[in-house]
């Protein structure tokens, strides 16, 4: 009995520890902070940054390869053809809440896309972008 209660709390206390888009903003925009104080994440560099040509995948060309250049917009895999979920959280509910799922995928596409992994300061612009899409 006591091991079924620790397990509830656990699974109740993990769905608890869900994040919020502003969680990641707050915490790549921080990091960011470090080396160029004074860092403020900013929408129209992140919409830069997504559509920006990197030059390194002939495929995939940029975030909005697959994205669309409307975070609102389901995307589609520009392999596989596949349907991607909006990436906007007022449109995708489930969208920047998990941070191993985050962390994956910006791992993921930012090195297929630019060639490397995604500063802070890219991440918090880009989440900005997402999020105040209308
Ligand atoms: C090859 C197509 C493709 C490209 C190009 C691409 N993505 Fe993605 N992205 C995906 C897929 C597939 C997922 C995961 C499936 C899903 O969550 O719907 C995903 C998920 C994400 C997520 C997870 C968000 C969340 O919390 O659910 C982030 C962040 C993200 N992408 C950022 C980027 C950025 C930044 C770029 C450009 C550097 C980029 N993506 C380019 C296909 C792509």
């Amino acid at each position: 009995m006591k091991n079924a209660l620790f397990a509830l709390a656990l699974a109740v206390s993990q769905n608890l520890w869900a994040e919020t888009p502003s969680h990641f903003l707050d915490t790549y925009s921080a990091e960011a902070a470090k080396s160029q104080p004074g860092f403020s994440a900013n929408a129209a560099r992140g919409k830069a940054f997504a559509s920006r040509n990197w030059g390194v995948s002939e495929k995939l060309p940029s975030c909005t390869a697959c994205h669309t250049d409307n975070p609102r917009n389901p995307g589609r895999h520009a392999v596989t053809g596949k349907t991607i979920e909006a990436l906007s959280p007022s449109v995708s509910t489930a969208r920047f809440s998990d941070p191993a799922k985050v962390e994956k995928w910006f791992k993921r596409n930012c090195k297929e896309v630019v060639g490397r992994a995604c500063s802070p300061a890219e991440k918090a612009d880009f989440i900005q972008f997402v999020i105040g899409a209308r």
